[in-house]
């Protein structure tokens, strides 16, 4: 029975492009390794035309079908379950440029094209397309917004919900949704697009999609600063908002152990300022003035942030090379995390008010459990968003530690973050790692809403089952 599918697939998308056994391997794990999974195979259609015959298939056979993108999730979307009954539907060759409107400040893309594809046809145009994540050179525009992926520039730019206009989706049962309107403005009945962003792949597959351009900013400053709390983060964000408004475009927090950490896996990489301190800043700011004004701008809220205690150092790149350096650290810290192997991954936002609070009672929570824990603390700061991510001591094994107090932390962080009226997760999604949790932190009667959406559409629960959606009691 598996022959025939595998040969169906086959005459759909062509023969060198299903692959099974050894050469699916690859695409049964996330891009960290963590979460594992087999599959009946991978299908690497090429158009929108074949995914829905792939997608058709597949629903009149009964064979779940998992959309995967650049794999680059970090809680297990795009990996299939371990029945090795899945389909795994790569969109990694559309990647075609459909249009591209500068008048209209829009371009069409299809969804296997990476972010950093993306952002070089804006940029060759003249434009850009600022969405601004660490993966954005193996993350799809597809993935991106199955995900409403979030990042560094959301605080000028918003996520990516806020970045399309007009999706083309194929449905669970094959059929073809052209929904590719380049309006700003268009209340014709039901946005549909939006119950696609960010369902990550349970409700339909993103074949293309049309994004907005924005003016590339006359010039760009980049500041490096150290500081002594949480409540100073705070401090200096809100003086700098209150100044520059929203040419403030990046506002990420480095913890000290983060900073460490990082420093260590960037060998030869030095720190930008000369002394160790317990909090970090990289601020970003764009603007239409020309560098030197924007420079001192910046520099005249960074004096006076100093002048009330708030900010111990800083150091404003001098050129782009050093901006580059002052990303490097904050961009690595993802993957300098992944190499230590063993840190519990929490990505939750609070109001920023909370901040403060949120950063000194969780840390106690979970330097009381383990207290030698590595506290990597570090994100979006401007926008709520931290990625709070206790890491195992020197002498511990990543195993011991997780199995120890994996669990007991992340319920600690994600349970402090509720209390605040946060959420669970901010940017990453639920995928299939927090799936149980959404019980307690989303109402029965949001789930049931979402179980109706999902049965409307996929009555028979084959697009990315067991994703993102928990089961329901009766
Ligand atoms: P995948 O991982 O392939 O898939 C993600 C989900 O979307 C899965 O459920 C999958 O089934 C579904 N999917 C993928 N493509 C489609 C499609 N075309 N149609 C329907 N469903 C689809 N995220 C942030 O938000 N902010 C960050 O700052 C950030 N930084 C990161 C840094 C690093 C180093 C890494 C490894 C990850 C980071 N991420 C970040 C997480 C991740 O990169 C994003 O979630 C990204 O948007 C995922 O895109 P992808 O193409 O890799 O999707
Ligand atoms: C980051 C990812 C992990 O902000 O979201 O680096
Ligand atoms: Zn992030």
């Amino acid at each position: 029975m598996s022959q025939q599918h595998l040969d169906s697939l086959r005459a759909i998308v062509g023969e060198t492009h299903v692959l099974c056994g050894a050469d699916a391997v690859p695409f049964e794990s996330d891009y960290r390794s963590v979460f594992h999974g087999r599959s009946l195979c991978v299908a690497r259609p090429a158009n929108t035309r074949d995914v829905s015959a792939v997608t058709a298939y597949c629903y009149a056979n009964d064979l779940p079908v998992v959309p995967q993108g650049g794999n680059t999730s970090l809680l297990g979307g795009s990996v299939p379950d371990d029945t090795g009954t899945s389909v795994i539907l790569s969109l990694a060759r559309l990647n075609r440029v459909r249009a591209l409107d500068p008048t209209n400040a829009t371009m069409t893309l299809d969804a296997g094209v990476t972010l950093n594809q993306a952002r070089a046809t804006a940029e060759k145009a003249g434009a850009l397309f600022p969405l601004r994540i660490g993966s954005e050179g193996s993350c799809q525009i597809g993935g991106n917004l199955s995900t409403n992926a979030g990042g560094t520039a959301v605080l000028r730019y918003g996520n990516m919900r806020d970045l399309v206009l007009g999706l083309e989706v194929v449905l669970p049962d094959g059929r073809i949704w052209n929904g590719l309107r380049g309006l700003r403005k268009d209340n014709a009945g039901y946005d549909l697009k939006h119950l696609f962003i960010g369902t990550e792949g349970t409700l339909g597959i993103i074949t293309a999609a049309v994004l907005k351009l924005f003016p590339v900013p006359r010039s760009v400053s980049s500041a490096f600063l150290g500081l002594r709390t949480p409540e100073d983060v705070l401090a200096v964000f809100n003086l700098i908002r209150q100044r520059l408004g929203t040419d403030v475009t990046a506002f990420e927090l480095i913890s000290s152990d983060a900073m460490s950490l990082v420093l260590s896996h960037l060998a030869g990489q030095a720190s930008p300022l000369a002394d160790t301190h317990p909090w970090y800043v990289l601020v970003e700011t764009s603007s239409n003035a020309d560098q030197a004004d924007a420079e001192a701008q910046l520099l005249a809220a960074l004096s006076d942030a100093m002048e009330l205690g708030h900010v111990t150092d800083a150091v404003m790149a001098s050129n782009a090379r050093q901006a580059a350096e002052f990303w490097m650290i904050r961009e690595e810290i993802s993957d300098a995390q992944t190499k230590a192997r063993g840190s519990v991954r929490c990505d939750i936002s609070v109001p920023l008010s909370s901040i403060p609070g949120f950063i000194h009672e969780t840390t106690a929570k979970v330097l009381s459990i383990a207290p030698k824990a590595r506290m990597i603390v570090y994100g979006h700061i401007g926008d709520g968003n931290v990625h709070f991510n206790p890491l195992r001591p020197d002498e511990t094994s990543a195993d011991e530690f997780l199995a120890t107090h994996g669990n007991h932390i992340a319920s600690v962080i994600d349970h402090a973050a509720s209390e605040l009226d946060g959420s669970i997760s901010a940017e990453h999604g639920i995928g299939v790692a927090k799936r149980d949790e959404l019980t307690s932190v989303r109402s029965r009667e949001e789930l049931e809403i979402a179980w109706a959406i999902k049965r409307a559409l996929d009555p028979f629960n084959l697009l990315n089952p067991g994703k993102v959606l928990p089961t329901l009691s009766n």
